[in-house]
């Protein structure tokens, strides 16, 4: 039953040409379409044509009635002519399909997801990213309620037809496989703008939202407008069309698509005010704008030949959204922010039963390979491609990609070898570039251990590095990888030592090939402090041999702020996994965080990462086997302690910082507010041990009743979760009562209920899926509430298992009608192995409830079983 990448085949049939014609019904939708097929293979070859939930109406070739046979996933044509017009006609339910892949509605209106697979709810077809085919689509509608009609491509006509109804006619004048197919209709607001290209074309902008919503489009019109600009100047990408739209809908399965010209986005990836939206919404919102456009190129005009490749796409074009969103936003807190994310979410997949190579080799649902493996390891391959090639290169290689491979479907060998194609003068690199392909297939972190010897009378500083990738699931033997480690060596109080004939005259590139490596380093006049896998250079995990003095040097004044960041997060990890605290160890954390947090050549947005400290999950990766309930209680201490240590500081800090007027989106007033939070949090997280809670409580109050933007807002609500009781509830129900016609926000109210760390959440979280306004149907408001909860690791760990009982009982409730969301939440429990008793036992007997579960979907199933397995 999974589907293997070694049994790929290339299609028997091609179609160059697909007609489709909708007459739009909500539980009786028709669709036409006629397709121009030829034959490719065997000249015997059946037609086997996809398609699910369609109801059959006709078949025809050349116009002709044909004998075919159907089960429910296939129709077959035995016998067809080498070249022919298919017709068929289908009627499809959208009203009723919860799925939310295929044609369906959300609010009144029609909309479209059609990738991964989804396209064979809509008619039969070939559906398989390598068949490319150009599209011609006629939409027909009532009048009244759809006055807006859209598809791919530029619009050829539209006119009125007799009963009240009109039609539009859309064509796409570029080959694309069916997974970029989209329609919206229905009643929309459309903000309008438009762009020049670099060549000097004309582009229409549109962004359709929800009546009463254009003024909420504005950022991301911006966004959009940066986005394109900035390919044109970092990649040389231009736009192809003369129209780009982008359709806001709430009922979506995950962010965004990138289907041509048509772009079909989350409502809550698009829409921002500063009332509504937090500055962590803007930035998403950026991101996910410039990533989907990016697109455009990477994944639309050249796009995968088949699901396997899917990293192709998606690694290539989130390492081009992160750098678009370094540039506007800053390389060093970008990055921070990448490394966090990938670690919170791909570190433990690539650990646990999960584990899948960027390139799987096997499936059995794709849709549940839409992970942060592909996503963001992909993306991390990407990057040490252009560490190693450097920048002037990897544009020529990229450079080489789009142009030889535009129109078609391509594959991971087709990337490598356009790097293989531009090094013709430097065979190592070429090399090195060429051993990359095993990040693609093989899964697993690497584990880096860095050992040093100095020798003061030599001045040599001597390391020894060593890789291992421990065994995941059908792949017990790894091989060592090609991991660019950037190094530095720095002096006991963080400056560079040893001026490095190399760019930056402080550090230099090493790429560890080898199981094991041995290099020596000379003119070390001073006792030295290795920074090494600077700006995070490799995804692997790394472990150095040193004094923690070594670390406290990086977090005082290492020059590279994601080490010094990291040195942090490393001390202050230390601290909360030792059993008895460390009294000493944290003074001195507190006082390298204070001289952090005065220091005034570091930006706001830093420092708040830098209080951010480690979760509750960060812990759980460094411990074995895991106690939530120990993390949780030693974070609080710790946070505890340094509130308290710190308190004056934190306070005058929180006085001392402005508060803008009027409310800017930029990076340096979100930095500035994300600060003033972080500063509020510590604060009060010395609420329990505190002299004066009544203070504390004020404070916490007045920001919340203070606030004029929704981050603000959501920083007064997390305070109050320290003081609890009248002060928190209060303020919730202050929040519900002003924004309880705002879905998104509401989205917030759930979350931040469902994350709060006290006993009674499982009760609240209990009772709010039981809220008139809770709907398990519409997937942002049901993982606002349930994945919400599953985050929250000491509540959703709790040890009598009621945590796990709660989601169980929630995937399974959603399985019955919207697999893809459910099976996303299969993964909290996956790792049962790692925790301890009895946490364990239970989150494996409820993976057991499941799968035990009658009518379970492939997708739930797949993810379910994997996680049993041995
Ligand atoms: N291609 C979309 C994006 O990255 C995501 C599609 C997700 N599809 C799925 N079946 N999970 O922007
Ligand atoms: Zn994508």
């Amino acid at each position: 039953q999974p589907i293997k990448l070694s049994d790929y085949k290339a299609p028997d049939f091609l179609i160059p040409a697909t007609e489709l014609a909708f007459d739009l019904a909500p539980e009786t939708t028709r669709v036409k379409a006629r397709l121009t097929i030829k034959r490719q293979g065997a000249a015997d070859a059946p037609l086997i044509l996809m398609g699910e939930r369609l109801k059959l109406i006709s078949v025809a070739i050349d116009g002709q009635p044909v004998d075919y046979t159907t089960t429910d996933e296939t129709l077959t044509i035995a016998s067809v002519p080498d070249q022919f017009v298919l017709e068929t006609e289908v009627e499809i339910d959208p009203l009723n399909n919860k799925t939310l892949e295929g044609l369906y509605m959300s609010s009144g209106r029609y909309c479209t997801q059609c990738e991964a697979e989804g396209f064979r709810k809509i008619t039969w077809y070939l559906d398989r990213p390598d068949s490319l085919s150009k599209y011609r689509v006629r939409i027909e509608a009532p009048k009244a309620g759809f006055p807006h009609l859209l598809s791919n491509g530029n619009l050829l006509e539209k006119g009125d037809l007799p009963d009240g109804k009109h039609y539009a006619l859309w064509e796409d004048p570029f080959f694309k496989p069916c997974y970029l197919f989209a329609l919206v209709a229905g009643e929309l607001d459309v903000l309008e703008d438009s762009t020049v290209t670099m060549s000097g074309r004309t582009v229409d902008l549109k962004i359709y939202v929800d009546t009463g919503m254009r003024d909420r489009a504005a950022y991301a019109m911006d966004a959009l407008k940066r986005s394109m600009k900035w390919d044109e100047e970092v990649y040389g990408r231009e736009y192809d069309l003369d129209l780009f739209m982008i359709v806001a809908v709430r009922d979506f399965n995950f962010g965004a698509m990138e289907n041509k010209g048509l772009n079909v986005f989350n409502a809550s990836l698009l829409l921002a005010d500063p009332t509504t939206a937090t500055d962590a919404d803007y930035e998403r919102i950026e991101s996910v704008i410039a990533h989907e456009y990016f697109h455009n190129w990477s994944g639309n005009r050249v796009t995968c030949r088949d699901w396997f490749q899917l990293c192709l796409k998606e690694g290539l074009t989130v390492f081009r959204d992160q750098g678009f969103s370094a540039d506007m936003r800053g390389h060093a807190v970008a990055r921070i922010k990448d490394v966090r994310a990938l670690r919170a979410r791909q570190f433990p997949e690539d650990s646990g039963p999960l584990a899948h190579s960027v390139r799987p080799s096997s499936y059995v649902k794709i849709d549940n390979f839409y992970t942060a493996t592909i996503y963001e390891k992909g993306a991390e391959i990407v990057g040490m491609l252009k560490t190693l090639a450097g920048p002037a290169v990897y544009r020529q290689a990229l450079d080489h990609y789009f142009e030889h491979n535009d129109g078609t479907a391509a594959t991971l060998e087709d990337f490598l070898a356009s790097f293989h194609a531009v090094t013709a003068d430097n065979p190592q690199l070429r090399a090195d570039l060429s051993a990359m392909i095993d990040w693609y297939t093989q899964a697993g972190t690497p584990q880096v251990r860095i050992s040093q010897h100095y020798d003061a009378a030599a001045k040599t500083l001597t390391l020894t590095c060593l890789q291992v990738t421990a065994p995941t699931p059908g792949q017990p033997e790894k091989k060592p990888l090609p991991i660019p480690i950037r190094l530095a060596v720095l002096d006991e109080d963080g400056a560079p030592q040893a001026p490095f004939n190399t760019p930056d005259n402080v550090s230099w590139l090493f790429i560890l090939r080898d199981a094991q490596a041995e290099m020596v380093i000379r003119n070390i006049e001073m006792p030295p402090v290795l920074s090494a896998l600077r700006h995070f250079s490799a995804p692997v995990t790394l472990h150095l041999d040193e004094p923690q003095s070594h670390a406290f040097a990086r977090f005082k004044g290492d020059s590279d702020p994601f080490n010094r960041w990291e040195a942090a997060q490393g001390l202050a990890k230390a601290i909360m996994l030792d059993e008895i605290p460390d009294e000493a160890l944290i003074d001195a954390f507190a006082q390298g965080l204070e001289a952090t947090l005065r220091d005034d050549r570091l930006d706001d947005a830093f420092k708040a990462l830098i209080l951010g400290l480690p979760t509750e999950a960060d812990l759980a990766q460094s411990q074995s086997p895991i106690d939530p309930a120990f993390l949780h209680h030693n974070r609080k201490r710790f946070k505890a302690a340094l509130s308290l240590r710190l308190h004056d500081t934190l306070r005058d800090l929180y006085n001392a910082l402005p508060v803008a007027n009027t409310f800017s989106p930029d990076a340096a007033s979100a930095g500035n507010r994300a600060l003033r939070n972080a500063l509020l949090d510590l604060l009060l997280a010395g609420f329990d041990l505190s002299q004066n809670p009544g203070e504390l409580t004020l404070l916490a109050e007045a920001h919340f009743k203070a606030a004029t933007n929704m981050t603000d807002m959501i920083g007064g609500l997390i305070a109050l979760t320290h003081v609890q009781g009248a002060p928190y509830q209060n303020a919730l129900d202050a929040f519900y009562a002003r924004f309880r016609h705002e879905p998104l926000v509401i989205d917030k109210w759930f979350s931040l209920q469902a994350a709060a760390p006290h006993p009674d959440t499982l009760a609240r979280v209990q009772a709010l899926s039981h809220h008139p306004d809770f709907d398990a149907k519409t997937p942002n408001r049901w993982r606002a509430l349930v994945q919400g909860f599953a985050n929250n690791q000491s509540v959703f760990h709790a040890p009598d298992g009621g945590g796990y009982a709660f989601l169980v009982e929630q995937i399974l409730a959603v399985d019955a009608f919207n697999p893809m969301t459910a099976a996303r939440l299969v993964e909290p429990l996956s790792r049962y192995r790692f925790y301890a008793q009895p946490y364990s036992e239970n989150m494996r007997q409820a993976l057991q409830m499941i799968t035990a579960a009658p009518k379970l979907s492939k997708n739930v199933l797949e993810l379910a079983t994997k996680a049993l397995a041995d």
